[in-house]
């Protein structure tokens, strides 16, 4: 099945505040750059056969670039994510309306509640949560009530790693790559409870946040730099790996995955 993803260009991408570890003020966005490499992966989806299609960028939200955070798209609903940050707060606004367009039923998670689409990576039936940043815990259940599956829950307990998808990513239903660095003990124990494979990750890739990678129908979609470690690690459980360079998104605190907004099916 052809995957479909909703990105946005990065017109007014920039670092106008601070709200990860990876963000300053003083180290801005080099827009022509930023461009390019946004070029750069969209060739590669367009070369993978990747639907995609683009929000209209809003001058307002700087962030904007990081799609993936705006909720959870699948089978024609849209969580709609309650940013933990105001600054990111509008871009959920514009999420929800670009869905209520395409006929998405939306679904709200109680206020009270954070909710950031970081924080939930799936792949085929599984489901995997991470909380304790960005994420409330209290979001888990009634996730799990719209989609009607169970959620594995890990608490993300690092602020450099402060969303799921910068720390973990699902390669197959029996492999995960991980920081294991990034984890509790408790967090580790469940992966290694779900997967037969967990392949940690070098910090030379933690660096690069490595983990923040698009699975393409076993074509591993990531940033230019992973280590050869890595790589040879990955290598038995993927078809392709694809290398595209993300530093000006790394820079904001994010790579591939998060400029990826996956709807599955
Ligand atoms: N600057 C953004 C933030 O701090 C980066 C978001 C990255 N998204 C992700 N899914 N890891 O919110």
């Amino acid at each position: 099945m052809k995957k479909s993803l909703l990105l946005c260009p990065p017109t007014y991408y920039d670092i106008k505040y601070e709200i990860n570890p990876w963000m300053s003020k003083d180290n801005p966005i080099d827009k022509a750059r930023a461009m390019e490499q946004y070029e750069t992966l969209t060739y590669a989806y367009e070369q993978l056969g990747v639907k995609y299609d683009e929000l209209a960028p809003d001058e307002s939200v700087p962030d904007q670039v990081f799609t993936t955070d705006t909720g959870h798209a699948e089978n024609k609903k849209f969580i709609r994510a309650n940013f933990k940050y105001d600054e990111r707060k509008k871009e959920a606004d514009i999420a929800e309306a670009y869905f209520t367009e395409k006929g998405f039923h939306i679904h709200m998670l109680p206020s009270d509640v954070y909710f950031e689409g970081g924080d939930l990576l799936k792949f085929d039936d599984i489901y995997i949560f991470g909380h304790g940043k960005r994420s409330s815990k209290e979001a888990q259940k009634p996730i799990e009530k719209v989609l009607g599956v169970e959620l594995i829950d890990v608490e993300l307990p690092d602020d450099i790693f402060y969303h799921l998808d910068t720390c973990i990513a699902i390669i197959t239903k029996n492999v995960v790559v991980a920081n294991l660095n990034a984890l509790t003990k408790d967090g580790v124990e469940t992966l290694n409870h779900h997967f037969s494979t967990v392949i940690p990750t070098t910090e030379e890739d933690n660096a690069l946040m490595v983990c923040n990678l698009m699975n393409i129908g076993g074509n591993a979609v990531l940033t230019q730099g992973i280590s050869n470690t890595l790589k040879d690690a990955l290598r038995p459980h993927v078809e392709l790996i694809s290398t595209t360079p993300m530093s000006e998104y790394i820079k904001g605190g994010g790579s591939v995955h998060c400029v990826s907004l996956e709807i599955f099916e």
